[in-house]
């Protein structure tokens, strides 16, 4: 615990709040940006969101570009074309607005736009990270789900299209100059995606809690992402119009990536593989893979996950760390279940013969090197077949 110094940092400036993003004309003043590129995905583009966005910055007579064709999962080549038409539209910082995706490939786009080359040479596992050098263009991370919490983070998940496999991009540079957290953009969202990208908060406040890194404060941000979620996230599936419930998810979303700052483990392994070679929506394939990982590390976090009972505001008194972790886990599944969810890989058609390569590719991933207990590639390819 203190074996060595270790550095705290929590930069992020957030604007929180119903109707924030009514500010972002004054926001782009503040920050300095001239000209933002809206980086946005087709979906998007349609909503009502894109238009109330737009409204504000023509209101406010801002230039700006738009770019708005990321991929669900951004491809590394949606981010070369970004990067054309940021050059193009003279634009001088950036706008992420949407879900994950989108923040996550606004950040790219920013990396690129100083450094050189494409964005597979910043692949983190390659020590890509190493090599990007600021000052990045300033970005604006506006959120419409809640579950990335991608404008509080450092990191971009990006797929090789030659590869067939996602790989991160990271460097504390890449953290929004502000994160615009506006719980109305939320209402919109369909309840499977409420659904799905809760459970990607909840699964980024649970795996962080277990990570084995000393980090009080963000075991303390995560626990309280984990009660916000048991509290709140059944409401925002159920009533989408519910604004507290979103509100509060949204907060849930925003510390479970404050809290991954720690890392996280084996559940992020699987879900990239699956996203990368199935193309499961990321949130979904982390509720899928969650309680396999809670089963296989079940001794070994009954501590940590004794505290998630806790958070759930099941009454521990009296139990064992292990006992209390079995209640954890009981209580994430009755959720995944009470939010309607597909609970098994089967019924989204992954089929037992994906699974070696989906090993394989979770394997070369680098979250499940921080998973508390150690996984090899055959424990992956288990953790599958248990979630098949
Ligand atoms: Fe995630």
């Amino acid at each position: 615990m203190f074996e060595k110094i270790v550095r705290f940092t929590f930069p992020t400036e957030i604007s929180y709040g119903p109707g924030a993003v009514g500010q972002l004309a004054e926001n782009l003043k503040e920050i300095g940006i001239n000209k933002p590129m809206v980086v946005t995905d087709p979906g998007l583009i349609k909503t009502n969101v894109f238009s109330k966005v737009q409204d504000i910055l023509k209101n406010a007579g801002a230039a700006y570009g738009v770019f708005g064709e990321v991929h669900p999962n951004p491809l590394d080549e949606d981010i070369g074309k970004a990067l054309e038409t940021y050059r193009a539209e003279g634009c001088d910082g950036l706008i992420g607005l949407g879900g994950g995706s989108a923040m996550d490939a606004a950040k790219a786009v920013g990396v690129l736009a100083v450094n050189n080359g494409s964005v597979n040479d910043y692949d983190c596992a390659t020590g890509g990270n190493l090599k990007i050098k600021g000052p990045l263009p300033p970005l604006i991370a506006i959120p419409t789900t809640s579950g990335t919490g991608s404008e509080v983070g450092r990191c971009s998940v990006i797929t090789s299209v030659e590869q067939g496999r996602k790989f991160m991009v990271c460097h504390p540079l890449m953290m929004p100059s502000l994160a615009v957290l506006d719980p109305e953009l939320t209402l919109e969202l369909p309840a499977f995606l409420t659904a799905a990208t809760g459970m990607d908060a909840l699964t980024h406040c649970i795996e962080s809690l277990t990570a084995p890194v000393f980090h009080p404060m963000c075991d303390a941000i995560a626990a309280k992402g984990i009660e916000l979620v048991g509290l709140y996230l059944e409401r925002a599936v159920k009533t989408p119009t519910d604004l507290e419930a979103r509100a509060y998810m949204q907060l849930a979303s925003m510390m479970g990536a404050v809290s991954f700052q720690k890392d996280l483990g084996a559940v992020h392994s699987l879900a990239h593989a699956l996203s990368a070679v199935c193309h499961v929506q990321h949130g979904l394939a982390n509720a899928i893979c969650l309680i396999p990982v809670m089963k296989y590390n079940r001794e070994i976090a009954a501590r940590d996950y004794s505290k998630v009972a806790g958070c759930f505001g099941i009454n521990t008194f009296g139990l064992s760390d292990l006992e209390a972790a079995d209640k954890a886990i009981e209580a994430v599944a009755d959720l995944i279940k009470i939010i309607g969810i597909p609970t098994t890989l089967s019924e989204i058609d992954v089929k037992e013969s994906h699974l070696h390569e989906l090993a394989k590719k979770a394997f070369l991933d680098p979250c499940h090197q921080t998973n508390l207990r150690p996984c090899t590639e055959k424990d992956l390819l288990t953790l599958y077949k248990k979630a098949l």
